[in-house]
Order: C-alpha cells, then structure tokens, then sequence
C-alpha cells in the first residue's frame, strides 16, 4: 500500500513538473534578441511604405489622366501641349517631379477629426477643378471613421497615412505633451513626402478644422512670385492673428509684411523645408520656428482681413481659447484678383521706406486719448510703447494678442502692431529708434 501511495504521489509529481516545465517553455521570452512585436512593428511599418508608394503611383496616374483629358477636350495633340508647357510630361522622364512649373500642392494635416470633410469641401470647392492645386491629405493616428470620411473624396484628392504609429517613450513630465510630439513627426513626415515624394515646389499646410475664403488660391497664388522673388520673406500666411471683426478695415486687397510666423493656412517653398528638414525638432515645432535660428530675420506676409477661419477643435484644450477669440476672426468674404494685382510694393526695400514712413510719421497719442475717443485728426495714429509690460497693458484694453514669440508680438512688423480701433487706423508702435527684438520678451 505504502508503495503504491508511494507511486501515484510520484506519479502526480512528475506530471505537474512535465506542465509546469511545458508552459514556462512556451511561454518565455525567447531570449532579448527577438522581440515577436518589433518584428510586427516593422513589418507594419513596411506595409505602409509600400501603400504610400502606391499612392504616389495612383498621384501620377491622375496626373496622366488630367493630361489625356486636356488632349480630348481642346483637341491639341501632344506635341502642341508639350510646344505651349514643357513641363507638362515631366512625370516620364524623371518619375517623381509630377510638377508643373505652377503647381502649388495643398497639404492637409488629418489625425481623428471627421470634421475634416467640412475642410475638404470648402477646398474643392474654392479649388474650383483647377487641377495645378493638387490636394494632399496626410493622416496620421490611423483613425479608421476618419479614414473613411476622407476616401469618399475619391480622386479629388489624394490620401496618404503616416506609417510611424509607434508610441513615443518621454519622461513623466513631458507624458502629458505627447500630443506634441506625435504632431511635429506628422508634420516633418507630411512636408517630407510633399517635397521629396510627391516632387511639389511649393505648398500651402492646412489643417482639419478650416474654412477658408472664395479667394484663398488666388490670394496664394497672387502671392507666390513675391515669395520666390524676395529672400527676406519665408512664408505667406492666410491669417491676421488680430483680426476680429471690428479690428480690421474693411479693405480685403489690404496687405501686411509680419515678422511673426503666424501658421493657419501658410505657404512655403521646398528650399526653405530642406534648411529646416534636418534640425526639425521632435515637439512644439511652431514654437521652435519663430526662433531667430529658423527664421533669420524673415518674413511673412498675411492680409488685412483672414483667409482661413478655424471652426473650432472638439475635444482639444484650446476650447476656451476658441470661444473667446478664434470664433469672432472675420473671414473674407469678397474676392480679390490677387494675380492681376501689382504687389511689388511688398517686396521689402519698397515695403520698409512706405510703411515706416506712414507708421512713425503719423501723430502719437496716448492710450487715454485714443480710449477716450477725444483726437483732432480723422487719420491714423501712433501708440508708443517701451517695455514688455507696457505693451501688454495696452494690447489688453485694446483687445489685442498679449503674447510674443521669440520676443515678436504677433502680426508685429519690426515691432509695429497695426489694426483698427474705433474705426481708426492705429500703430502700437516702439519708439523710432528701435534696434530689433528682445527674445526675453515673452
Ligand atoms: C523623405 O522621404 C523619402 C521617400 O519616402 C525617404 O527616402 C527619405 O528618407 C525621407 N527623408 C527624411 C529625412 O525623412
Ligand atoms: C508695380 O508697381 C511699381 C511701384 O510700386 C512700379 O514701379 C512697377 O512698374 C509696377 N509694375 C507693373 C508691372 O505695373
């Protein structure tokens, strides 16, 4: 009896040893040099390369077809296309410059807002079918309702994902700005494929919450020969960071030079991204772009009245900012023939003598004369501020952005804030002997 006992104790043992022993052997981790889900990882990520690629293909397959179509409706032959734009088959001969001379792509930053249909109709809609505006929508977060939304454009646009979804690994006190990471890597991945991939020249960034103006594309494409010509200017911006209604005239050809890089609907041109491809930063890439490093020196030009308005991000912590400011931003509403417009007068030798000129040789007045609405004259005026604070001050009775980037406040033009207050022109202006911007400012 004890023997058997004996046995079957034995038994058991031996068979809860041979489970226990099965179940680590295939449940352990098959040593630190194979890791099952970085194969995954890169096989995902390949995956998407591929798509990416065959998205470009299906790019340049819609080129070819807008060219065929061109042949069947004006009836011109091949030859006679090529006699009148000869760039038009660029796309054979060398596969990924799909660009005419003229081509401005339109890239537009998607992540997990299906509000961005809204986006789109409002830019195929001002597109107008005029094809030299390819659109580009890159999508990041793999947000599949989304996705969806933005395929039933079909061939209007074209649709590419960002394939690096993997997580970003950040100290505790960074976790929660994440959000900024995954963007800057969006946006240096999107204009990557924009300028390399895709071959543009030039492209105008928008984003999924949008509504822009009738004249958004001739307002940029007005402006593009001014961009290319002058080497102080590194961007054209669509919008007027104090432009609520009441803040603004009502003159929609009106026109500024800014030094401050305001974003929202901007152009710029591929050699101005290849200067910043390389040192492109992992966060908070807007900031970073104000910087004296990046911008040198340069400017942008952005207009009187708004071409994009934003109508409002759900579930982003600018909620509130968005109810008290970004809703009353006048958007544009009359068309302005910007191409058939001269703008030299931006570029910025001619700029700087005019505008200096109308700025300091306009009368100075104090903020309590200006809020008291007791001034003589019916012209503009001056407002002259000295120090951080004071400006602060000012802009806040006035309504103004308070802020300042790298020490620029916004839409500020060698320190200059220009915007309507009572129906007057006003200049929150430094004094005339101003020697540039203090990046302590902030
Ligand atoms: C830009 O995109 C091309 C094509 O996808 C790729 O080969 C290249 O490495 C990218 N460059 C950078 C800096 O990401
Ligand atoms: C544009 O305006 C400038 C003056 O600002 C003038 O010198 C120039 O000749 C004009 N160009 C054309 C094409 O009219």
């Amino acid at each position: 009896m004890r023997k058997k006992t004996f046995y079957l104790i034995g038994s058991i043992s031996f068979i809860c040893w041979t489970i226990i022993i099965c179940y680590l052997f295939v449940h352990k981790p098959l040593g630190k040099g194979f890791k099952y889900k970085d194969v995954t990882i890169q096989v995902e990520k390949l995956e998407n390369e591929l798509q990416s690629q065959l998205k470009v293909n299906e790019y340049l397959l819609m080129h070819l077809k807008a060219l065929k179509k061109q042949i069947q409706e004006t009836g011109k032959d091949l030859k006679r296309i090529l006699e009148e734009n000869p760039s038009a088959l660029s796309i054979q001969t060398e596969r990924k410059a799909i660009n005419t001379e003229d081509t401005i792509c339109v890239l537009l930053l998607a992540c997990n807002r299906v509000t961005v249909a809204r986006s789109l109709e409002k830019l195929i809609k001002h597109r107008n079918n005029d094809l030299s505006f390819p659109i580009i929508v890159s999508q990041d977060c793999n947000h599949e309702q989304t996705t969806n939304v933005i395929k039933r454009f079909g061939d209007q646009i074209t649709l590419i994902q960002h394939p690096d979804q993997s997580d970003i690994f950040l100290p505790p006190r960074e976790k929660k700005f994440k959000g900024y990471y995954k963007i800057a890597r969006h946006y240096r991945w999107a204009l990557n494929q924009t300028f390399h991939s895709f071959g543009c020249n030039t492209a105008i960034i928008v984003e999924d919450d949008l509504d822009i103006a009738p004249d958004f594309f001739e307002y940029f494409r007005g402006l593009y020969p001014i961009l290319k010509t002058d080497p102080t200017l590194w961007c054209v911006s669509a919008w007027n960071d104090n432009g609520k209604e009441g803040q603004v005239a009502n003159e929609p050809t009106l026109l500024y030079r800014t030094d401050f890089f305001s974003g929202l609907g901007w152009m710029l041109t591929k050699e101005t991204w290849l200067e910043l491809l390389d040192k492109w930063p992992r966060a908070y890439w807007d900031d970073w772009i104000r910087h004296p490093a990046q911008r040198k020196d340069r400017a942008c030009i952005r207009p009187e009245i708004s071409r994009t308005k934003t109508f409002g991000k759900i579930g982003v912590s600018n909620g509130l900012f968005y109810e008290k400011h970004l809703k009353y931003i006048k958007l544009n509403e009359k068309f302005v023939p910007f191409t058939k417009l001269n703008l030299t007068y931006l570029l910025k030798d001619n700029y700087d003598v005019a505008f200096l000129k109308s700025v300091y040789g306009s009368p100075s007045v104090s903020i309590q004369e200006l809020l008291s609405g007791n001034i003589e004259t019916n012209v503009a005026v001056r407002i002259t501020y000295k120090t951080k604070d004071e400006f602060k001050r000012y802009a806040k009775v006035l309504k103004l952005m308070e802020d300042f980037k790298s020490g620029v406040p916004r839409v500020g033009y060698r320190g200059v804030v220009s915007f309507v207050f009572q129906n007057r022109r006003v200049y929150l202006a430094p004094i005339p002997e101003w020697k540039g911007y203090d990046t302590s400012w902030t």
